[in-house]
């Protein structure tokens, strides 16, 4: 397919990011994991903007797993530091830029001043229309599909929920991502290919995209390479569909 061809095509209008290699990035350079984590974050930011340029309407980024917290409690306070700043620091740009910043994921464990600053940039762009960008915290596929179930089951209980009443919608609306749709793309930075327990529900039919690079050296370039790539992609979803 030419180019011009596949400009044509519709580009990804959810993008879900699983972030990898910020570490790796940083061993590389005989510095800390830590300046790795710093770094990842000023490439989300450029991230961010160029999404939004190339008409990613849903920016859902996997910034810290229900897994990692068995990583040393340093990494872990420097990561949750790196939040509490990148929170601080962006907040007025995400707004006057229209984006919608929400938190999936448990946040009750997270430190209660993170905890307080992430709801009030929920507030503060929740209008916002031109991207939606959904910072996965604490988050673990199977965690929200658990969840769903209880919340369900709960319903069920209560009287209130048939189990006949249990589809795939309900199912859907049940997780902490009912407000958006699945995602078209899933990419993963860093080499690794795998899904390490991100959105395994809404990955159902996702394209995937494995990069090599580590997450601190993805720029306006990749975005758009992630964008040509699904382009390029024919989905079937199941059914028969001529090239
Ligand atoms: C991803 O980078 C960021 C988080 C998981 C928080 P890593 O910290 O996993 O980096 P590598 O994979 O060890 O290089
Ligand atoms: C996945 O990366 C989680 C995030 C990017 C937040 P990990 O580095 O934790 O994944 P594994 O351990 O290599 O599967
Ligand atoms: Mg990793």
């Amino acid at each position: 397919m030419s180019s011009l061809e596949s400009d044509n095509r519709p580009g990804p209008r959810h993008v879900a990011v699983i972030m990898d290699g910020n570490g790796r990035w940083a061993q590389a350079r005989g510095h800390p994991r830590t300046v790795g984590h710093r770094q990842g974050a000023e490439a989300v930011k450029g991230v961010v903007r160029t999404a939004g340029e190339f008409g990613v309407s849903y920016l859902t980024l996997f910034a810290f797993s229900a897994e990692n917290w068995k990583r040393s409690a340093r990494e872990v306070q420097d990561l949750m530091g790196l939040l509490r700043t990148f929170v601080q620091r962006e907040l007025d740009d995400l707004r006057d830029n229209g984006v919608c910043l929400r938190v999936i994921g448990d946040r009750t464990p997270l430190p209660e001043d993170l905890q307080d600053m992430l709801a009030r940039a929920e507030a503060q762009t929740r209008a916002n229309r031109r991207i939606a960008v959904t910072l996965a915290l604490n988050y673990g596929g199977r965690q929200d599909i658990v969840n769903a179930a209880q919340q369900m089951a709960q319903g069920v209980a209560d009287g209130e929920l048939g189990v006949d009443e249990i589809s795939l919608q309900a199912f859907g609306d049940a997780l902490s991502t009912s407000s958006l749709p699945d995602p078209d793309l899933l990419v993963r930075t860093g080499g690794e290919q795998r899904i390490s327990n991100f959105l395994l529900w809404q990955c159902a039919y996702a394209e995937m995209f494995f990069i090599d690079k580590l997450w601190p050296d993805i720029g306006p370039d990749d975005v758009h390479a992630m964008v040509e790539t699904y382009q390029h992609r024919r989905r079937r979803f199941g059914a028969i569909i001529g090239s």
